[in-house]
């Protein structure tokens, strides 16, 4: 439906911009950080592109591990459930934790890690998504850093699926609604 691509009504960030996110948010987190080593904890599956981009943008020491929960099960929307698949295998007790997004959508999946890494005593747990969709919150939650702001819209992309494919492209796109309704 755009000129290049009939599976999307519009792209909204390309492999560029998406980049120069990274780097911002990385040079905010050296600086917030300094002095620290922190956790990177990625959210599998939608974060794996935009947290792979934030790493190599990140300067002082860090660590990175990875947490599988699922909300959307493969649909385009959340189905207000989340699903803990796979833990995380660091302890992250008295830790400085950042949470890796790839999207704040409803704010479920965010409210729902931000209480786990709290129970287990991290020190500090702030987050970095690349993209926040404030008109779909459902909690009243915030994004330390964000990449981009969107509309209540249903994007795909650069990690983020519809229906498990899609994730690989260079870029996030609105899904063309012909394509799911
Ligand atoms: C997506 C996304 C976030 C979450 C955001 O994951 O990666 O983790 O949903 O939505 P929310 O703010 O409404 O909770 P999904 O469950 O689709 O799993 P995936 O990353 O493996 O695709």
């Amino acid at each position: 439906m755009t000129d290049t691509d009939p599976r999307f009504s519009k792209i909204l960030h390309d492999h560029r911009e998406i980049k120069t996110a990274a780097k911002r948010i990385g040079a905010q987190i050296d600086r917030d950080y300094a002095g620290k080593t922190p956790i990177l904890v990625v959210v599998l599956k939608g974060a794996v592109m935009w947290a792979g981009d934030l790493f190599r943008n990140i300067s002082i020491d860090v660590e990175m591990d990875f947490i599988d929960i699922a909300s959307y099960h493969g649909g385009i929307a959340s189905s207000n459930e989340i699903t803990l698949r796979t833990d995380l295998t660091s302890d992250v007790k008295d830790r400085d934790v950042i949470i890796v997004e790839d999207i704040v959508d409803t704010g479920l999946s965010l409210r729902y890690l931000e209480s786990l890494l709290s129970r287990r005593g991290a020190r500090s747990v702030k987050t970095a998504t690349m993209l926040n969709k404030q008109k779909g919150h459902k909690v009243d939650i915030r994004a330390d850093y964000v990449g981009f702001e969107i509309d209540n819209e249903f994007v795909a992309g650069y990690g983020l699926d519809y229906q498990e494919i899609w994730r690989n492209l260079p870029f996030i796109g609105v899904v063309n609604p012909d394509i799911y309704s």
